[in-house]
């Protein structure tokens, strides 16, 4: 795990952001498409503008393709992420990047977006996200860095991850692995899993709550998820 976020600067967790009210959240988780639903997580007051930032990063994950179908977030009563074994895998102190395209590497192009709430729906800014995956065939680098980086959340609690599609290896579906983290919070070790996976559900890990929103699109793939953490 690299280090929590640097207490010099701004305060990056200064108390009670914007919010929304449960219920009007759930009227826009169920009312809307995922992107305006999660724009409507992180904006101003109660019936405010949406954020432009978020909207923006939500709108190009979901691409000309259309909008995506909802998935857990604060329309699902509150519940936290769940967490998930880390597996034999995970390497700390990996490099801070957002991109872990390199040249060369093999496999469908993967676009991943979120955002990072509390469980009333407020946005974590500086929330660390650690990612680390397979490669297209379904093996580690358990020697070096590829396909593993850390980022932090945007001041509205959004996050954006570019790899490719990780690939399958022996009994486990598709998935990503991610520990994300608020400042000065316990860490959550989960894992992100793809809908329509034949592997899913011979996958005694799989939990669809855990699964991102996607769409397929021009050889890439589009993807959402928002993480929930219990603070
Ligand atoms: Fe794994």
């Amino acid at each position: 795990m690299p280090p929590t976020p640097p207490a010099s600067g701004p305060d990056p967790h200064p108390g009670p952001g914007p919010r929304l009210s449960r219920r009007r959240l759930l009227q826009l988780g169920l009312a809307l498409p995922l992107p305006m639903a999660l724009a409507a997580c992180d904006d101003g007051p109660a019936g405010g503008p949406a954020g432009p930032t978020t909207a923006a990063r939500a709108t190009t994950a979901a691409g000309a393709a259309g909008t995506l179908a909802p998935t857990p977030a604060c329309d699902d009563g509150d519940d936290p992420t769940l967490a998930q074994t880390e597996g034999p895998y995970f390497t700390p102190n990996s490099p801070e990047r957002a991109s872990l395209l390199e040249a060369g590497m093999g496999g469908r192009r993967l676009v991943v977006a979120g955002t990072v709430l509390t469980t009333d729906c407020r946005p974590v800014r500086r929330a660390l996200l650690d990612f680390w995956q397979a490669d297209d065939a379904g093996r580690y680098d358990n020697q070096g860095y590829r396909l593993r980086g850390h980022q932090f959340s945007d001041a509205k609690g959004g996050w954006r991850l570019e790899t490719v599609v990780p690939g399958l290896y022996t009994g486990r579906t598709r998935h990503i692995h991610v520990k994300v983290q608020a400042r000065n919070q316990p860490v959550l070790t989960t894992q992100l899993y793809f809908p329509g996976e034949p592997a899913n559900q011979r996958d005694g890990l799989f939990r669809p709550d855990l699964q991102v929103a996607q769409r397929d699109h021009a050889g890439a793939r589009q993807a959402q998820f928002a993480f929930v953490l219990d603070r």
